[in-house]
């Protein structure tokens, strides 16, 4: 059986992901900044001889989209820098890269959903040292699977699903009506990710779930799911002024390879 290599894997999505992986009967190697800084072209390199995998599932970064606006710096060594360390390398040991990108790499000026070979054009730091990340990527790898997602929650990390579920109880609460994109549960995406793996797939795909929503709608949908009453209204961006500029739209054709997010929320909320 295939030997993977996650990075990042004490992330939200590493935290689903590897054990998916080894339940599948991959063998799985779990790297973190603790014991792999992928910064570090040296340590990554030797690291990555010892254990030779076959493929490489790139989930470490720099994921703070607001304080990269003033991080730039952190944010392109960890994402660039440390993305082109892995492509490099892959391509020296021949290891298939699969490197976990975003929908923050389109402006949002679209308003039909994107598709893969849609020009990025980053609105912001966070997405612009992604979108460097994707091009290392490109630049150095033969084999490699870029799948770029969105609006990720689950059970092991800061996500709006449960940012909303702590603030059920507050008064007017206000949630951003005028950002369109598709909210996708790290267990969906996991297996997504295996799915692309067995069909030996090359180049780029959006890995998000099917449909539609603002955060809005989004956070309605949660709390009627949960039987909540909540004193809920709609704001638009510009009144809830956070530091990073986000796309208005972003919504990614996903070719159907994840189910519609209402139907995900639902089970992860049955199983949380
Ligand atoms: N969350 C989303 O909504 C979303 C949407 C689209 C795409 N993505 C992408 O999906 C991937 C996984 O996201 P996530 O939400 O699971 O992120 P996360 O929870 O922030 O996990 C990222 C992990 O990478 C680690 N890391 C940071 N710098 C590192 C370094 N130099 N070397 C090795 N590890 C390092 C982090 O450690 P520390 O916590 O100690 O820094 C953390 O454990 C990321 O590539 C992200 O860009 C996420």
């Amino acid at each position: 059986m295939e030997k993977i290599l996650v990075t990042g894997s004490k992330g939200m999505l590493g935290c689903d992901l590897c054990p998916i992986l080894k339940k599948e009967g991959y063998k799985v190697i779990e790297t973190d900044i603790d014991n792999l800084d992928i910064t570090n072209f040296e340590i990554t390199e030797k690291k990555l001889v010892k254990h030779n995998p076959n493929i490489i599932i790139h989930l470490a970064a720099y994921t703070d989209v607001d304080k990269a606006e003033d991080n730039i710096e952190t944010a392109r060594k960890i994402n660039f820098e440390g993305t082109k360390n892995l492509a490099k390398i892959c391509s020296k040991l021949d290891i298939k890269l699969i490197y976990i990108s975003t929908d923050y790499v389109f402006d949002g000026l679209k308003n039909s959903p994107y598709e893969p070979q849609d020009k990025p054009n980053p609105i912001n730091n966070y997405g612009l040292s992604k979108l460097e990340g994707e091009n290392a990527v490109k630049k150095y790898c033969k084999n490699y699977i870029i799948a770029r997602t969105s609006w990720l929650y689950g059970i092991y990390g800061k996500n709006f699903v449960e940012t909303m579920l702590k603030l059920s109880n507050k008064e007017n609460l206000k949630v951003v009506n005028d950002q369109t994109g598709c909210p996708t549960w790290t267990k969906d995406l996991s297996n997504a990710l295996i799915k692309l793996i067995k069909e030996n797939k090359i180049g780029i795909f959006h890995v998000c779930s099917s449909g539609q929503t603002t955060w809005y709608n989004f956070a309605k949908e949660i709390f009627n799911q949960m039987n909540l009453k909540v004193n809920i209204s709609p704001c638009t961006t510009e009144e809830y002024k956070s530091t990073a500029k986000r796309p208005k739209y972003s919504v990614m054709n996903n070719n159907n390879i994840i189910r519609n997010w209402k139907s995900a929320l639902y089970e992860y909320l049955e199983l949380r």
